[in-house]
């Protein structure tokens, strides 16, 4: 073996490990920052007094799963803040019970429930399918956000920084902890691969030391030379699979993005406005989603339905010139399509809207009222049964349903027909 040769990877050797060495730690260090934080909350919890029995660090993990697409506890979302939401119940099972059944508390005449329901004029939906544990949890995180302010800030502060930053790791955590994982394994084996030739390499160094001149013994003991690091084919391999890794995650994350998501609310090509367009000019859904009544899509509506009415408002603003130049160059908005569930699911918008009889609200929720639309609804299988095993059919007035309802009273004894009653949960009904 050339001595130069040797002499040089055992310096290329000690440098990569050292730089492995640096970036390991700093993956433990990362892991064990991340650690304190997310332990900072049981912490406070443990020395704040427990409001009542339910565990407010296990409430929070259902808070943010369940409540944070429509709460905060200090402001306004889609519902109400919920600052000392349990001071405005008389008590904490009448609570309990709201959140788990907010409909039927509204309708069935509670005052207050009733004035919540006026002023965001949407229900919130059931949480049946929580524990009662669970909500207790819920609630007792509510208490303490509400009651320990101070206490909680600054940990709440630290919480949103790493939420800030962690919200996309929250929802790929799934994803990052296995690439971490595969990126320590791989760490640890070169880590181990090199010992084991650093330490042949040594050998056969060891029994030749008498054979090398001076020139080779300084370069042993010579100092790291970090060219022969960077431009060492390893070292390059190693940051191009990081590099990979990382730019993998992102196209996904993007990818991903695309996908099933509450609150997803994207820019649109045009500063097209529902509030101003269904809520304050009241324009019908229908007359631009023109395919609820008439099949599976609700369909987008081409340029030329908006210019029936802007060939003559607003022609001057800029974003209506917009629809003008797609109209000219013959090509469509490309508006960023917000709802989409997977190929492998079926779902019908006549079904629910025009036979259903099912509004727009109730799924899509206060459309009217927003300025750029965003996904209310989960659109998971959970949420699609949970409506099929509680929605009465609309059968007045259709003789194919009459006849089924009649059959159905006889057989079960009692007067609603779910939709579960009609197949609704049949798997064959929404999956191809
Ligand atoms: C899709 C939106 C949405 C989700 C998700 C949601 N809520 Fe609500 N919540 C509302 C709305 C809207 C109201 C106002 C009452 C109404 O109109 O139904 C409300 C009201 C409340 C109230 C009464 C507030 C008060 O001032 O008295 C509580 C408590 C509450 N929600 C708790 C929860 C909890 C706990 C969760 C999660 C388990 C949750 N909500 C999830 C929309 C939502
Ligand atoms: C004047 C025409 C117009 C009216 C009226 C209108 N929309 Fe839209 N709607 C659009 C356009 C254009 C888009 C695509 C751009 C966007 O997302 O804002 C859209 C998008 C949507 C989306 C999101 C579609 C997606 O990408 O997943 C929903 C949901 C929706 N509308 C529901 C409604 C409801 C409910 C009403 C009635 C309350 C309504 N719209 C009234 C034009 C209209
Ligand atoms: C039924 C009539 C009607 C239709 C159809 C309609 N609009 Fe409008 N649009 C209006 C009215 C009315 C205004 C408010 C004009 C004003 O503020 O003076 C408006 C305002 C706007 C504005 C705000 C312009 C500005 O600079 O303030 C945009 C953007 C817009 N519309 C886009 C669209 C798009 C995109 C479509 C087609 C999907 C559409 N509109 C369809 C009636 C309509
Ligand atoms: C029972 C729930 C439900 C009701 C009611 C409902 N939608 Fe939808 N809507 C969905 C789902 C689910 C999707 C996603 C469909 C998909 O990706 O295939 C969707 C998608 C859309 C889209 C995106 C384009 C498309 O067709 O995929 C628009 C626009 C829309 N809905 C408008 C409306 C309007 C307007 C109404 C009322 C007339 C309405 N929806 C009623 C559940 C509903
Ligand atoms: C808000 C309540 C609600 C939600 C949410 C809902 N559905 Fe439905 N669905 C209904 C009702 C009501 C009917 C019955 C309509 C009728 O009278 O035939 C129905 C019927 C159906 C049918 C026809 C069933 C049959 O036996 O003929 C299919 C398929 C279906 N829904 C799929 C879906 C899918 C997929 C989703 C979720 C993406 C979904 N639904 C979400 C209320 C809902
Ligand atoms: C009312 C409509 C509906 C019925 C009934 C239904 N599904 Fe689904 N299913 C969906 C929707 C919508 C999705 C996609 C959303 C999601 O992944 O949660 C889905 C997703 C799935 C997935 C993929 C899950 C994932 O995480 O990607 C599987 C597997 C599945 N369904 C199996 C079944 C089986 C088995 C049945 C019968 C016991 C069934 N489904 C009945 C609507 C339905």
């Amino acid at each position: 073996m050339n001595q130069r040769l040797t002499s040089q990877f055992v310096r290329f050797s000690f440098s990569l490990l050292f730089s492995l060495g640096l970036s390991a730690s700093g993956f433990g260090q990362a892991d064990t920052s991340s650690k304190a934080v997310s332990a900072a909350p049981a912490a406070s919890t443990a020395a704040a007094p427990a409001a009542g029995s339910g565990d407010p660090a296990a409430g929070e993990g259902i808070f943010k799963a369940n409540c944070k697409s429509c709460h905060a506890i200090g402001e306004q979302v889609i519902g109400p803040a919920l600052k000392d939401a349990h001071k405005r119940w008389p008590s904490k099972a009448a609570m309990a019970n709201f959140i788990k059944y907010p409909q039927k508390t509204i309708d069935g005449g509670n005052a207050y429930a009733k004035g919540l329901y006026d002023k965001y004029k949407q229900y919130m939906p059931n949480h049946d399918f929580l524990q009662p544990a669970d909500i207790d949890n819920v609630i007792a995180y509510i208490v303490r956000e509400s009651e320990n302010p101070t206490a909680a800030a600054p940990v709440a502060g630290a919480n949103a920084a790493v939420a800030g930053s962690s919200t996309s790791e929250d929802d790929s955590s799934g994803l990052l902890a296995p690439v971490i994982g595969i990126l320590l394994m791989t760490l640890v084996v070169v880590i181990i691969l090199l010992v084991v030739v650093i330490n042949l390499v040594s050998k056969i160094l060891g029994n030749k030391q008498e054979e090398l001149n001076e020139d080779d013994l300084d370069q042993i003991e010579g100092k790291i030379d970090w060219s022969v690091l960077f431009n060492h084919p390893l070292f390059k391999g190693v940051v191009a699979f990081v590099f990979v890794v990382i730019i993998g995650k992102t196209v996904f994350d993007q990818v991903y993005a695309v996908g099933i998501q509450q609150g997803y609310a994207p820019d649109q090509p045009i500063a097209f406005s529902h509030k101003l367009h269904a809520g304050m000019y009241e324009i019908d859904c229908n007359y631009c989603h023109t395919g609820v009544n008439r099949g599976k899509s609700a369909t987008i509506p081409a340029a030329n339905t908006c210019l029936n009415c802007h060939n003559v408002i607003k022609t001057e603003s800029p974003e209506i010139k917009k629809i003008w130049r797609a109209v000219e160059k013959n090509q469509p908005i490309k508006w960023v399509r917000i709802h989409n569930l997977p190929d492998l699911a079926y779902f019908n918008h006549a079904q629910h809207v025009k036979v259903g009889g099912i509004e727009c609200q109730k799924c899509h929720g206060p459309v009217q009222e927003m300025e750029v639309v965003q996904q209310f609804s989960p659109l998971t299988m959970g949420w699609c049964i949970n409506c099929h095993r509680e929605t009465v059919v609309k059968s007045g007035g259709n003789a194919y349903y009459d006849k089924m309802v009649e059959i159905h009273q006889t057989k079960y004894g009692t007067g609603k027909m779910k939709v579960e009653d009609i197949g609704g949960l049949e798997c064959s009904k929404c999956h191809y």
